[in-house]
């Protein structure tokens, strides 16, 4: 069983923020839920280094394309070094590798006589790398430059009736399905041929046709590196091993480019087309687009310094809908990790740890059959199965939720200070256990925070599993640490 799963390659123009981490996060949880489950997992993502708005940024600060590209390459691996992101293969689009299968692809689709010479004139929006059809671009609202230059152009109406059948034969290719009428109308109304190649400015991979002085367009080129990545086009074995690719994840914003373009090419190539390419929403800032010109763009760095890199995690996938748009706020924030990791889930760490040290001696007393500690459990196992696979992650941590509430309500009604023998052994080992559980459970959201309870108790990472989830792995005896609270609350100065 194989999973590959993709995010976007982010533009290093500029430094990250909460919106590029929010699908690497995203992506990180399916590959970390996905190795849970025992697949053989591979997860792709680096950054997308070339074109004219790199170039120009570059030339703004007076250095030269490549020291930018290297520079906020390093501001990318760092973040996601802070987030715990898990990726498989960090690829930048100016290694020799990716510069060789972008040639390939590019001469494949030529000798199958879909790459032809023509002029593009019109409107592009260089802050999207767009070519568009009005002088305002419909995705920023910036006015573009009209550009009137030689070029090779892909056939891309060609695809429109393959496309379409795809889409509709493979309810699943396009995620959310609300997004699904916005691509096929896009392609039954206005599919034109695409413009592949730029010839005014230098910044980009080299076009293998003899005499040619362009280089790609970078959306083209870029494209690419989902096949790249895994190994097109020497590594043959790789490349079966993993494509096609199960999961392109994206925002709403670029799913056009992944649905419309990017499977054209793959027919146009002979390769199979990607499982699914899901688009999820956009985050706002206190009720505005995030931009430089407003100054309210969200420095990751800054809010995992403050709460954490696990709490940073747990906000943005519970927050809102896998999909829809969301607003961010300090305050939503600070309540949510308050309510839920300070006193759900931190409060039942507390007092069960304590109790296994006071009344137990710090050890796992001889195992129980959980009540309905144990049903509840594998029951929500499976339950976030589906969740998971439909990237609802609001909805898989509401149900893991549920255990947390039910195990703080189990000590209530319990009462385990007051109970003796047996009672007492059997009710703490059905907390215990029930913390194992949802130490596997959370390990996607907050790898860190799982990781510290699942020591707590004399597990590390390879003992977390979701193979054949089942009650009662926690042995009897095990010594019990309890070092720390799990999450600090937040206290507003
Ligand atoms: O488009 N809310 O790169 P990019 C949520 N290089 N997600 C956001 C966001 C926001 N406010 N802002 C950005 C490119 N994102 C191309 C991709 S792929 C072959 C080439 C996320 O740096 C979201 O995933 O502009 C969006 O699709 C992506 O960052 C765009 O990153
Ligand atoms: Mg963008």
């Amino acid at each position: 069983m194989k999973y590959y799963l993709t995010t976007p390659l982010y533009y290093v123009n500029d430094q990250p923020h909460i919106g590029h981490a929010y699908t690497t996060i995203a992506a990180d949880a399916i590959a970390r839920y996905k190795r849970l489950q025992g697949y053989d997992l591979f997860f792709l993502t680096g950054t997308d280094e070339h074109g004219q708005k790199i170039e120009r940024e570059a030339q703004e600060r007076g250095i030269e394309a490549q020291m930018l590209a290297d520079y906020m390459m390093e501001r990318y691996k760092s973040l996601w070094q802070m987030l715990s992101i898990s990726y498989s293969r960090f690829i930048r689009t100016t290694e020799d590798s990716h510069k060789k299968a972008a040639t390939h692809l590019f001469l494949t689709l030529l000798n199958k006589g879909d790459i032809y010479k023509g002029r593009y004139e019109g409107p592009y929006c260089t802050p999207c790398e767009t070519f568009v059809k009005e002088k305002v671009c419909p995705d920023c609202g910036r006015t573009c430059e009209i550009i009137s230059e030689e070029t090779y152009f892909f056939g891309l109406s060609r695809y429109r009736d393959q496309l379409l059948s795809y889409i509709q034969e493979n309810h699943n290719f396009i995620m959310p399905t609300y997004r699904r009428n916005e691509m096929t109308n896009i392609i039954g109304e206005e599919l034109f041929d695409l413009s592949i190649t730029r010839s005014t400015f230098n910044w980009g991979i080299p076009v293998p046709i003899t005499g040619a002085k362009d280089v790609m367009y970078v959306w083209f080129e870029a494209l690419i590196n989902y096949l790249t990545g895994v190994g097109y086009p020497d590594d043959k074995e790789m490349f079966e091993r993993y494509w096609p690719c199960d999961l392109h994840l994206v925002g709403k914003d670029i799913l056009r480019f992944h649905t419309i373009i990017w499977p054209a090419m793959l027919i146009s190539s002979g390769l199979t087309l990607p499982k699914k390419v899901f688009g999820h929403g956009w985050w706002t800032i206190d009720g505005e687009k995030m931009s430089k010109s407003k100054g309210n763009v969200i420095d990751p760095y800054e809010i995992i310094d403050e709460f954490g890199a696990d709490g940073f995690r747990y906000f943005l996938l519970r927050e809102i809908a896998f999909g829809l748009d969301g607003n961010f706020s300090r305050k939503a924030l600070i309540h949510r990790l308050n309510s839920d990791l300070a006193n759900d889930l931190g409060n039942l760490f507390a007092r069960v740890m304590k109790m296994v040290e006071s009344f137990a001696e710090g050890k796992v007393p001889q195992k129980a059959d959980g009540e309905y500690l144990r049903e509840l459990s594998l029951n929500i196992g499976k339950e976030i199965d589906e969740e998971i696979s439909e990237l609802k992650f609001h909805s898989y941590i509401e149900k893991v939720w549920v255990l947390v509430r039910e195990a703080n309500k189990y000590v209530d009604q319990k009462k385990p200070w007051m109970l003796k023998g047996d009672n007492l052994n059997s009710t703490l080992y059905n907390l215990l256990e029930s913390l194992r559980i949802l130490s596997i459970f959370l390990f996607p959201i907050m790898p860190n925070l799982s990781l510290r309870m699942a020591e707590s108790f004399g597990l590390s990472e390879k003992d977390l599993s979701l193979v054949n989830l089942t009650w009662g792995e926690l042995h009897s005896g095990t010594r019990i640490r309890y070092t720390a609270p799990l999450f600090m609350r937040i206290i507003l100065k």
